[in-house]
């Protein structure tokens, strides 16, 4: 079969591990599919930047809208984050019929509902897993696996930088600003951290958790946000001290009645015999609480270039196999307009 061009937008920490996993993985994801992948282009903003791959500079172009609208290209992988150029891109990526890879839950959280429609109208894929909570598979199990339960609430740990700061504070006694450059320099927090540490980053994930596990349009204007800037050493020690650690908690509930949902994060107290207290460093960890199915738990890498990037190649090659069957993935669903209360109260 011939093969399927895939465009990246990006090559940063993620872009470039998605680079490396595909060409390192190359024959085993041809088997996968069925055809093979190629790199057709990689967009970025800065081309002479160093890298943590070698980019054959044949492939680099700064002109990501003539990259993602050539005849040639499949999909399209954003993994730039923001609202704009990302947003713009996408679309005129669907316009022209490709298939469409995210990481940018950003842009899902404030204009979900412009980026799904166009995937409707344009009748093409739009895949997100590395969105929210990094390697770990969570939004296909509450889009797919999950379908047949009802959700009654989403809690947990999915932001992976603002653990790490907090499980550095309590388990070494760094201060924030120490904890905070180690997780940089890890790679784990965004390219602006005050995304993560004032809790952007966590309330635009529960936002696209709420829409996915309620069926609701939920925007990250409408989750209760507080970040942990306000944590000093001596809460942690004192949290510490009386059998608590500190977690910064996503935490998407329906009400009693069932006619509204609450979306909020903030930084709360865990008892250590809790499981929650043991997600140390970046990992994340999320419960989904379903009527039937029970409890479940979601553990693994929430940030971090090789873990996001296996949740973006499994979605490319969720959108190369629908590709080559002449198919598109499950549709978002936003049929039961649940009302949103940041608390959970009415
Ligand atoms: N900055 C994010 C985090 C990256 O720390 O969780 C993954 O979305």
């Amino acid at each position: 079969k011939p093969g399927l061009k895939v465009a990246l937008l990006g090559c940063g920490v993620v872009g470039s591990q998605v680079v490396r996993l595909l060409r390192e993985q190359a024959d085993d994801l041809a088997a996968r599919i069925g055809a093979p992948l190629e790199l057709a282009g990689v967009a970025v903003r800065r081309p002479g930047r160093k890298r943590d791959v070698d980019l054959d500079p044949a492939l680099i172009t700064t002109d990501a809208e003539a990259l993602v609208t050539r005849d040639d290209v499949d999909i399209v992988v954003e993994v730039i984050g923001g609202i704009e150029p990302a947003r713009s891109l996408i679309l005129a990526a669907m316009a022209k019929g490709k298939s469409v890879v995210t990481a940018n839950k950003a842009l899902l959280a404030e204009d979900g509902a412009t980026i799904h429609r166009a995937a409707r109208e344009n009748g093409v894929d739009l895949y997100f897993e590395a969105s929210v909570a990094g390697a770990i598979p969570l939004l296909r199990p509450l889009r797919e696996s999950l379908a047949g339960d009802r959700i009654r609430r989403v809690l947990g740990i999915v932001n992976g930088t603002t653990n790490y700061i907090l499980d550095k504070m309590d388990s070494t006694g760094a201060s924030f600003t120490e904890a905070l450059e180690e997780a940089q320099a890890l790679g784990y927090a965004e390219a602006d951290p005050t995304a993560d540490v004032e809790g952007f980053d966590a309330a635009a994930k529960a936002a696209i958790l709420a829409g996915l596990a309620f069926h609701s349009r939920v925007t990250a204007a409408d989750v209760h946000r507080e970040g942990i800037t306000e944590i000093t050493a001596s809460d942690v020690a004192s949290a510490k001290a009386m059998g608590y650690v500190i977690k910064l908690l996503a935490i998407c509930a329906k009400t009693e009645d069932g006619r509204s949902i609450g979306v909020r994060v903030h930084p709360a107290m865990i008892p250590r015999s809790h499981p929650l207290a043991g997600v140390r460093e970046a990992y994340n960890a999320v419960f989904v609480e379903a009527e039937s199915a029970g409890r479940l738990m979601f553990y693994g890498a929430g940030a971090g270039g090789a873990p996001t990037a296996s949740a973006v190649l499994g979605d490319i090659v969720a959108v190369a196999r629908n590709r080559l069957a002449g198919t598109v993935g499950p549709e978002e669903l936003t049929y039961a307009d649940l009302k949103v209360h940041p608390m959970g109260e009415t």
